[in-house]
């Protein structure tokens, strides 16, 4: 008799990311045949700019294909240090940067990092999947703050204030945020920070889609006084210079913290492919004029896809001032939203998300990524338009 072979009771309380379900599922559906838009992955759709993949090409070349530091190469921790404190006008030096694979293991090692059970994490509801999943498999108690649509989706300081206890010991902020699109304001900013300033939680501010404002400006929280010292500032490659293939991502992060997420990553991945580096600095240093039509052709597809979901029945959508994500609610459809979702891959070819893939706020509202081209939004609302029709 053979002894029965068991998993980790801790995988449970490991999350996924719906994003990945949907795309596996729809990509059945047209080995099927079936024509389907593709609505649901947070990609940007367009190449990576020539002069960044030949940066890279020119390294390879160059023979630099093997292991190279965990904490990332001097050179591309001096650009990214370079572009956080012009992009955010805040003090960074190289020495206070991480080079990682992709922004996520900065999301899992600073929970790790930072927290264990009987902590309590406090992270936007909705939210990207992977703060709760990190939060709940530590053993850390997760504390959603809710974003209000009726505030375009950015949080009330007033509940975060309610949210706070000495028992918190990170606040995750994100914005541009997805999934709504929506933007933090520089004031909402300040008032969460007078609370953090004498509090003992740390921050993590994931500013992934920091280039991505369409009305107003950008505002982190690391520009509020006393908030660097406490806050892993992340940013990455994927989503500014459209490479989400590249797995490249970087973060300012506290004294304190250098040495053990440098760890983790000695631990697991080693480092960052060199000339994956070279590819960033390439990015951050060089021309923007690819990086900002790209962001200016999001605009215009964003107007276009919250005009075109607004005029459907039942919808109602606000307008997203960042990312590249729509959040419509769709409560007066009377269908609900996931069965909505399923229900538009399965009959209309439209694959999209149900807000419930993201906490328990946004479960009347559906998450469009419009990262496609102006002619399948276009499509895409009128195959949702003949759907609801037929109901
Ligand atoms: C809010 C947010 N943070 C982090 C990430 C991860 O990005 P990366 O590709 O750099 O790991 C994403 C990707 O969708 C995201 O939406």
């Amino acid at each position: 008799m053979t002894a029965s072979l068991t998993l980790a009771s801790s995988l449970e309380r490991l999350g996924t990311e719906s994003a990945f379900a949907v795309l596996a599922r729809a990509k059945q559906l047209e080995a099927q045949g079936q024509d389907v838009i593709h609505l649901e992955i947070g990609a940007p759709d367009f190449a990576t700019p020539k002069h960044v993949s030949e940066a890279a090409f020119a390294s390879v070349r160059a023979g630099e294909t093997s292991y190279c530091p965990s904490a990332g190469i001097p050179d591309f921790r001096d650009a990214a240090a370079n572009y956080l404190a012009e992009t955010r006008d805040i003090p960074v030096e190289g020495r206070s940067v991480l080079a990682a694979n992709g922004a996520k293991p900065f999301l899992f090692f600073a929970v790790l990092a930072t927290c264990e059970p009987g902590d309590e994490v406090i992270y936007p509801d909705p939210g990207f999947p992977i703060y709760e999943s990190a939060i709940s498999f530590v053993g850390a108690t997760p504390v959603p703050l809710p974003l209000r649509e009726d505030r375009d989706f950015s949080f009330d300081p007033g509940d975060l204030a309610d949210r706070l206890s000495e028992r918190t010991k990170l606040v995750i902020v994100n914005s541009p945020h997805n999934p709504t699109g929506g933007v933090v304001s520089a004031a909402d900013l300040a008032e969460a920070a007078a609370m953090l300033r004498d509090s003992s939680a740390w921050v993590l501010s994931d500013e992934v889609y920091s280039r991505m404002v369409y009305e107003g400006s950008f505002a982190s929280i690391t520009s509020q006084p006393g908030m660097l010292e406490r806050t892993i500032l992340l940013d990455g490659l994927s989503k500014t210079y459209s490479m989400t293939g590249w797995r490249c991502g970087f973060a300012a992060v506290p004294d304190a913290l250098i040495d053990p997420l440098e760890r983790f990553f000695v631990n697991t991945t080693s480092c960052v492919p060199p000339f994956v580096q070279r590819a960033g600095i390439a990015a951050l240093t060089g021309p923007q004029d690819e990086s900002q039509a790209m962001i200016s052709e999001f605009q215009a597809r964003r107007d276009l896809v919250v005009e075109g979901l607004n005029g459907l029945p039942g919808v109602s959508c606000r307008t997203p001032r960042g990312a590249f994500y729509a959040f419509p609610n769709v409560a007066e459809t009377g269908i609900p939203a996931d069965e909505l979702a399923t229900r538009l891959l399965d009959e209309a070819g439209v694959a999209l998300l149900a807000g419930s893939a993201f906490g328990t706020v946004g479960a009347d509202n559906l998450r469009v990524s419009y990262a496609n081209s102006a002619e399948n939004l276009t499509a895409a609302i009128e195959r949702i338009a003949a759907f609801l029709d037929e109901q």
